[in-house]
């Protein structure tokens, strides 16, 4: 028999299909299986470090219903880095502090028995510097870029690959009436998966990613030869928001300031379809798909695979597996350090399977 624990949890970054799955996973293992408490604090960190504080007890009650909602029922933020966090001065200027001894302080005087924290790289990296400061803490992996290592699968992923599908087959029906080039920007900071996965499933016809700096030379060039033959030509183009040409890099609308959240990309979709309406004296037109892929209710996949990390989590915590995180590696649910979780970055494999089939297709990649 575990002894009764009381565990904290947080969603941090931004939001994903699937946060809610994770939470009622939690609660409903946390207070069914091991008659534990469960509390929740909003904004990630910031329902304990601001005032006034907003940490509820979460119940079976606050997680009824919440299974096919999209967003975190806790809210979320990428403004809450303990370690840097972002404080006005009497003169309106913005000060960092590093505030992590008060989430320590805040825990224990709470008695919270370990902090199970869901998000991506960014949260994981705020969990493990927690961890190496004596806290106990569980992370479950949150991105729809599916970009952490050392899990397979992030839920929140599938669900934006479908939502950038349905956007590609609609892209196909509109580009192929107007004989036009229609290109859609999809997220996907450092990693092209969305983009890639997206695209095969769409059937696009070029994919450019992040892993693979493109030459628009080349895809205008496959473009023009024609693929569609018979036909006045007629292309869709799926771009990651983190792509870059060869030799430059990614396209950036806002650097951000310290402690406000990572630089905001954006543009590449208008600059590719400007280029290749240049190169190829077809017409083009760009989508920006944007937060569509975070927003919404989560897929079925994601919705199972939430529920599987969130129960896993808690069973992590009964076995003491701190600074550690969830992870779905094939046939199931298993662990790994943090540290080894954001060690790098799992980006598209060069000589993957899924490029393999993408470029088995014919679709290019403008290298
Ligand atoms: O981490 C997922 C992600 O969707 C990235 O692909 C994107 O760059 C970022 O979030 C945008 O986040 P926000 O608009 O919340 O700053």
């Amino acid at each position: 028999m575990v002894e009764k624990k009381r565990l904290l949890v947080v969603t941090g970054g931004g939001d994903c299909p699937g946060l809610n799955a994770v939470i009622r996973a939690i609660v409903r293992r946390a207070l069914l299986h091991y008659g534990w408490e469960v509390l929740g604090s909003e904004d990630a960190f910031n329902g304990i470090l601001q005032d006034p504080e907003r940490v509820d007890p979460l119940d079976l009650d606050s997680v009824r219903g919440i299974l096919s909602r999209g967003g975190t029922i806790l809210g979320t933020t990428n403004k809450g880095d303990p370690f840097n966090f972002p404080v006005e001065r009497p003169d309106g200027k913005l000060e960092l502090r590093d505030r992590s001894d008060d989430v320590i302080r805040w825990c224990r005087e709470h008695k919270i028995d370990c902090v199970v924290s869901i998000g991506g790289d960014g949260s994981a990296k705020i969990a493990q510097k927690l961890f190496e400061k004596g806290l106990n803490v569980v992370c479950v992996p949150k991105t729809i870029d599916n970009d952490l290592d050392c899990t397979d699968y992030t839920f929140g992923f599938l669900t934006a690959v479908a939502t950038a599908t349905d956007a590609v087959d609609k892209l196909h029906t509109t580009g192929e009436s107007h004989h036009r080039i229609m290109v859609l920007e999809v997220m996907g900071r450092y990693a092209g998966w969305i983009a890639l996965a997206s695209g095969i499933a769409g059937g696009a016809d070029h994919i450019l990613i992040p892993e693979i700096p493109y030459d628009l030379e080349k895809v205008s060039a496959g473009i023009k030869k024609g693929l569609r033959a018979g036909r006045r030509p007629y292309a869709v183009v799926v771009v990651a928001e983190g792509a870059k040409p060869l030799g430059g890099e990614a396209l950036v609308t806002d650097p951000g300031k310290p402690g406000y959240g990572m630089p905001r990309l954006g543009g590449i979709g208008l600059r590719v379809s400007e280029d290749l309406q240049k190169l190829t004296g077809i017409e083009a037109r760009y989508t920006v798909l944007g937060h569509l892929q975070r927003g919404g209710s989560p897929v079925a996949f994601d919705r199972i695979l939430g529920s599987e990390f969130g129960v896993h989590a808690v069973d992590m915590v009964a076995h003491g597996k701190f600074g550690q995180m969830a992870a779905f590696k094939t046939p199931g649910m298993t662990e790994v350090s943090i540290a080894q979780a954001i060690a790098n970055y799992k980006v598209v494999e060069l000589d993957g399977a899924m490029l393999h089939c993408a470029r088995g297709l014919g679709i290019g990649f403008g290298d």
